[in-house]
């Protein structure tokens, strides 16, 4: 099997088997940290490139106290899934555009990034070893979770001397404990996710933390996800705490552009591309809270969170409802989304890469 091939180039040899299925209730998947078998390391000092990584098992990592990324932050991660299909293979969405991010986000925190083809080839054998863990069609994903961070001692503020890139995988469901119901929403007024001239616009470790305040209080009130807006107006929907947000008026689907700090989504960036297909006008363009009254519906799209229908957005004590259905536009871009990444859909785009 290629996945033994993907194992010879471990120094910690896995042994594991792909014909056999991991022992997971399938049918009740959520999205927390189930631990698998191996994880994918590869480590470089600064101003050197990362050469060669290897397989090993699944295992806690040692950090010096003074760790970059303990202390001061330095690191960033990215998301991306792998898919069963019927026949047993395996099919990862877009990972060169997760390559290329960490590319971006690696250069913002002065970090080295590996290639992409690194990237790929870690990404690849990371969810090869795991086999057993990706479920079964339908039910769920292969969560591939590669973080790169500054591992080397520093006291001062720098950057580490030593970086590691690490990529590992969880089984998945749905992102929200709600499963699929429609979402309702709470605009924040008061806590900010990022600000000009930040990090926002990458996917840096830092700006995780800082939003659990407002989700917890959110979810406390019975919301499911908050809403941010903009830093300096307090006015523009920027995102959620972990996907983008599009709105939709007739024929004409909007979602806030990407200009500094709100993340490039790689799902937001398919959807655009989906939807112009599907013969929609997209606008890329500052979203007023208050065209929310407006609109007829409202979504959300992120890698661990998928296409999200939104039922309600609260802002000001006000709760502004939409409707919908079965027909409704989201549903026709979510599920041509999840086609083409289960291979229920041609892949005309060249996304998907098969393994
Ligand atoms: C993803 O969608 O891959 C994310 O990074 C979201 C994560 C913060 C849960």
């Amino acid at each position: 099997p290629r996945a033994a091939s993907a194992s010879k180039q471990a120094c910690d040899p896995p042994s594991y088997r792909d014909d056999e299925n991991a022992d997971v209730d399938w049918e009740n998947l959520g999205f927390s940290a189930v631990q698998t078998d191996f994880m994918y390391i590869m480590k470089c000092s600064k101003d050197e490139n990362f050469v060669q990584g290897q397989l090993s098992r699944y295992r806690n990592i040692e950090f010096n106290p003074s760790a970059g990324v303990l202390n001061y932050g330095q690191g960033i991660f990215e998301g991306l899934k792998a898919n069963r299909k019927e026949d047993g293979s395996l099919l990862l969405f877009r990972p060169d555009q997760n390559a290329i991010r960490m590319k971006i986000g690696a250069e913002r925190m002065c970090m080295p990034s590996p290639s992409i083809d690194q990237f790929i080839e870690a990404v690849k054998q990371t969810a090869l070893a795991n086999k057993r863990w990706v479920p079964p069609p339908r039910k769920g994903s292969l969560y591939i979770r590669p973080l790169l961070i500054g591992s080397g001692p520093v006291l001062g503020i720098a950057p580490a001397p030593e970086y590691m890139f690490l990529t590992y995988a969880s089984p998945v469901g749905n992102y929200f404990k709600q499963g699929n119901a429609l979402l309702n929403l709470y605009v924040e007024e008061e806590l900010i996710r990022a600000s000009p001239g930040g990090a926002g616009g990458v996917k840096s470790i830092s700006n995780y933390a800082p939003v659990v305040k407002a989700l917890i209080r959110a979810r406390s009130q019975g919301f499911s996800d908050v809403l941010y807006l903009d830093s300096v107006n307090k006015k523009y929907l920027e995102e959620l705490s972990a996907s983008n947000i599009f709105i939709i008026k007739g024929n004409v689907i909007a979602t806030p552009p990407t200009s500094g700090t709100i993340l490039p989504g790689i799902t937001r960036k398919s959807i655009i591309d989906i939807a112009y297909d599907l013969g929609y006008q997209v606008e890329e363009r500052a979203i007023s809270v208050d065209e929310l009254i407006d609109a007829d519906e409202v979504f959300c799209t992120g890698t661990a969170v998928g296409v999200g229908s939104v039922g309600s957005v609260t802002y000001r004590g006000r709760r502004i409802q939409f409707k919908v259905g079965e027909c409704s536009v989201c549903q026709e871009l979510g599920s041509t989304l999840v086609g083409i990444q289960t291979g229920q859909i041609e892949d005309k785009k060249d996304w998907i890469i098969e393994i």
